[in-house]
């Protein structure tokens, strides 16, 4: 396996289903269009609803993307876990009525053992607890032995976000071994610990959850997979952190250097620094995609990601304001995959300047 970089990663994805006939478009906005029901894009899929619904006709029936996305909930754990984060970018392959889970599973199993050749050792994949076609491709397509193929329920295996297009799914584990592991004698795949981690999600998706709670058939069964690129670049790089990973240890780092602190030699101190880092990525695409501080909605989640990087800035002596600086080094990283922020990078910057208590 080798060391990939983030922004290798997200380009073998693609181009990889470019070669399955899919077409790759560039991320959609973090603005959802057209749909109440969400604040922020926060699934790779969620751009894509009226494809899968048959709302709107896709440009074609096999698209890959590269999704940025924010989900909020746990933002209070960001800093204080290695894992939690608001800001991620998601990689998925999607098809609207056209190919389904005999083509998926096996292109996601391609595409892990060969082109970025995780050992098959440590892969482990679940299912829908009832999903026989499934099993039947993970088995007899695939390869994979019976006890490597886990069945679970409803809270695992079905993936539903809210309203929407939805479906039972199966997901894709790595194995990282015992010494990451609890100990416990039931430690396997779905345990909480740090050992089985997913990275892949191919969802089924055959449903359309009404605001009722039903789940109305689709007219055609469609794919819609989604694999955190961070999650997958922390497993290719075996660090432990998300804040381990090339391209976001770079931002780490350089607001470590304006602080004049190290990442990694005081716990308080590395706190602050994974809460600025997280953020300021958050905030950068948000104000390129129009997104500007309010008190309401949107413009609320902006302001708050302002206002924790600017309190955790404090925490590390940075009172005077930093914060647009550290813009820069986000477009630096960025920039290949989306050129808008390079573009759009004095005005990001002067919008962070601009608020009140300017950080
Ligand atoms: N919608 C699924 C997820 O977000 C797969 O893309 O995990």
């Amino acid at each position: 396996m080798e060391k990939l970089g983030m922004n290798e990663i997200r380009e073998k994805y693609l181009s990889f289903f470019e070669s399955k006939g899919h077409l790759r478009l560039p991320s959609f906005s973090l603005v959802p269009k057209n749909d109440k029901s969400l604040l922020l894009i926060n699934a790779g899929m969620a751009p894509l609803k009226p494809y899968f619904t048959g709302k709107e006709i896709p440009p074609s029936k096999r698209v890959t993307t590269c999704q940025k996305c924010i989900r909020t909930p746990d933002i209070d754990r960001v800093g204080k876990t290695a894992r939690h984060g608001t800001f991620f970018e998601m990689l998925g392959n999607f098809s609207f009525g056209d190919y389904f889970k005999k083509e998926a599973i096996p292109w996601a199993w391609e595409f892990v053992t060969k082109v970025l050749e995780l050992p098959e050792e440590r892969l482990w994949v679940t299912i829908y607890e009832n999903d026989d076609e499934a099993y039947e491709i993970w088995n007899k397509v695939v390869g994979l032995p019976p006890e490597k193929i886990v069945r679970m329920g409803k809270e695992d295996n079905f993936w539903e976000i809210g309203t929407g297009p939805c479906g039972p799914c199966s997901e894709i584990y790595f194995d990282r071994g015992e010494d990451k592991g609890c100990g416990k004698p039931t430690c396997g795949v779905g345990c909480d610990c740090d050992r089985f981690i997913e990275f892949w999600n191919l969802v089924f998706t055959q449903f359309d959850k009404d605001a009722e709670g039903n789940y109305n058939p689709l007219p055609k069964p469609n794919i819609d997979t989604g694999m955190g690129l961070e999650r997958i670049a922390t497993i290719m790089q075996e660090v432990d952190s998300i804040f381990d990973v090339d391209v976001i240890r770079g931002i780490t780092d350089y607001v470590g250097e304006m602080a004049g602190v190290k990442y990694g030699d005081d716990k308080k101190n590395d706190v602050s620094l994974r809460v600025i880092t997280d953020h300021i990525r958050g905030v950068t695409f948000m104000i390129s995609d129009g997104i500007l501080p309010s008190n309401e909605g949107r413009g609320y989640v902006l302001r708050r990601l302002l206002r924790r990087a600017a309190r955790y800035g404090k925490l590390l002596g940075l009172d005077r304001p930093f914060l647009y600086n550290v813009v820069d080094v986000v477009v630096e990283h960025y920039k290949g995959a989306y050129p808008e922020i390079q573009e759009r990078k004095d005005y990001i910057k002067n919008v962070i300047k601009k608020r009140r208590g300017a950080v």
